[in-house]
């Protein structure tokens, strides 16, 4: 006979926190938003951490090298999309690892005897002022020169000039060698009153270079998410079919953590890509697992080995698994039904197993109720798609500008057999998810910013000064259809329609 559950299938908008007593201790500025993401033992914390409740989807929209660089410059994680090959994948993984706050890679590059037309045609394609010459145009290429929007005028230089006629040239550049250290460079750019500082290697090969504007952004990424050796750290998304291949690959790489990417995880597929991480690389991999909505889905994972669980069916924004397949709950109900199980399985056997709230926060107080519900940290995937940061490509609509966003289950990012239920017959026949816009919204480190002060206010609110006290103290109300228009603007004509809160 079917089962059905007692609890009512619930959404975050359903729930309201009730405020406690704020305390000194918890104003908004003192709160620590560190939380765990991988599983440790009571008596002795030895989790992994992020320094923010907050990780980028593993989704082609979303997670290439050049978001997870500025989310972990942030103190968050993202986890490379694996609908691609191993090596392109892997390929991301080595970027963020490679890269050093500070020295960049130099992306707008020329040839000596390319033309003014040239470099200005450059220009507008990447918006960069400072070009570097070198003998093959490759960004590594041997260092011949500099070209800054100092050395030519568009009004009197004619098109055809060469760059070699007007770039400073080698002989009057200031340089650093490989191996310089970033106070270096910002000392060598001060005392030369340089805007850019080229590092070459000992072959005068180009290898980074290093802006003057860069040096106090950095000073203001405090939070950056370093591993041991002071790298950023990175994660990857794994599939339960090439993980004998792609696993190897991406530790060799260097991902920091791993997780299993998958709308429905309660599969012995799931149980068997644990077992052979388990089996070859013992505890030194740190592996997620998921989705599930469920105690008994989360139990069987973790007893198959996952370091972190992933709760959520259904609710991304892209997603239509819930019409297609009618699996999923509410995304509220099922975050709370897991925690509970989480933390009796913590009192059970003094292992605590994080749980990441996965889909359908499109709101920035939904971070918060996931948080309070007893989430150690929330994936976003629409919410990262919007920034400049997403390989996604931007385009006009009428007076906006929007991003495209489209899900992993859809045709457009489904090569890799990610629904297939593993005898290689069931290859997806159809869609789980849609291919849509999301509205552009600029810099990920300034909407970030904005969202983590409301968390933070949120949290201060409820008395709380960290994550683990926010779980404990949290005070939820279930509100009536009433209640929620209450909450929103009423009586009132308001003046505009503001941007998208
Ligand atoms: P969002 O933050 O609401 O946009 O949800 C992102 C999450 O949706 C991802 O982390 C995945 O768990 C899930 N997802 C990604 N692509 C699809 C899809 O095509 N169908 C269903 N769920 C998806």
């Amino acid at each position: 006979m079917v089962k059905i559950f007692d609890e009512i299938s619930r959404t975050f908008e359903e729930y309201l926190l009730v405020p406690n007593l704020t305390t000194k201790e918890c104003m908004p500025g003192k709160i620590d938003l560190a939380t765990v993401i991988t599983k440790y033992k009571r008596k002795n914390n030895q989790a992994v951490k992020l320094n923010i409740p907050i990780v980028s989807a593993a989704m082609q929209a979303v997670s290439n090298h050049t978001l997870a660089i500025e989310l972990s410059r942030c103190g968050g994680l993202s986890f490379i999309f694996c609908s691609q090959s191993v090596e392109l994948q892997a390929d991301m993984v080595r970027k963020v690892k490679a890269f050093k706050a500070g020295f960049v890679n130099s992306d707008s590059n020329l040839k000596p005897d390319n033309t003014l037309a040239d470099l200005l045609v450059l220009k507008q394609k990447t918006g960069h002022s400072t070009v570097a010459v070198t003998d093959s145009g490759e960004p590594n290429g041997k260092l011949l020169g500099i070209i800054t929007s100092k050395d030519y005028r568009v009004t009197r230089d004619p098109p055809e000039k060469k760059v070699s006629d007007f770039m400073t040239p080698f002989s009057r550049l200031v340089y650093g060698k490989v191996g310089i250290s970033l106070t270096e460079a910002n000392d060598l750019l001060w005392q030369s009153k340089i805007d850019c500082l080229p590092v070459i290697d000992s072959n005068r090969n180009l290898v980074h270079l290093v802006f003057r504007k860069d040096y106090t952004e950095h000073k203001e990424n405090e939070n950056e998410l370093l591993d041991s050796n002071k790298r950023l750290m990175v994660g990857a998304a794994i599939n339960t079919k090439d993980f004998a291949e792609r696993v190897p690959a991406l530790v060799e790489a260097g991902a920091d953590i791993l997780c299993i990417d998958s709308s429905h995880g309660y599969t012995e597929w799931q149980g068997e890509t644990l077992k052979y991480i388990r089996k070859q690389f013992g505890n030194t991999i740190k592996v997620g697992a998921g989705n599930v909505v469920d105690p008994e889905a989360f139990l069987y994972l973790v007893k198959a080995g996952a370091d972190f669980i992933k709760v959520g069916i259904g609710g991304g924004s892209i997603c239509i698994t819930r019409e297609q397949r009618a699996i999923g709950r509410g995304q509220a109900t099922a975050i709370l039904d897991v925690a509970k199980a989480r933390d009796e399985y913590c009192a059970e056997t003094g292992i605590y197993v994080p749980i990441c709230s996965d889909g359908g926060t499109n709101h920035d107080h939904q971070i918060a109720l996931a948080l309070a519900m007893g989430a150690d940290f929330t994936m976003l995937g629409r919410y990262f798609a919007r920034f400049d940061e997403s390989p996604s490509k931007k385009v006009v609509d009428g007076n906006h500008y929007l991003k495209e966003y489209w899900g992993e289950g859809t045709n457009r990012a489904q090569n890799w057999q990610r629904y297939d239920l593993g005898d290689g017959k069931n290859a997806l026949i159809f869609e789980e998810g849609v291919d849509g816009y999301v509205p552009y919204a600029g810099k990920l480190k300034d909407n970030l910013a904005l969202t983590l002060a409301k968390i933070t206010a949120t949290m201060s609110a409820c008395g709380s000064a960290s994550i683990k006290e926010f779980q404990q103290r949290a005070r939820l109300t279930v509100v009536s259809p009433r209640t929620i228009q209450e909450g929103g603007v009423h009586d009132v004509i308001t003046k505009e329609v503001g941007p998208e809160r």
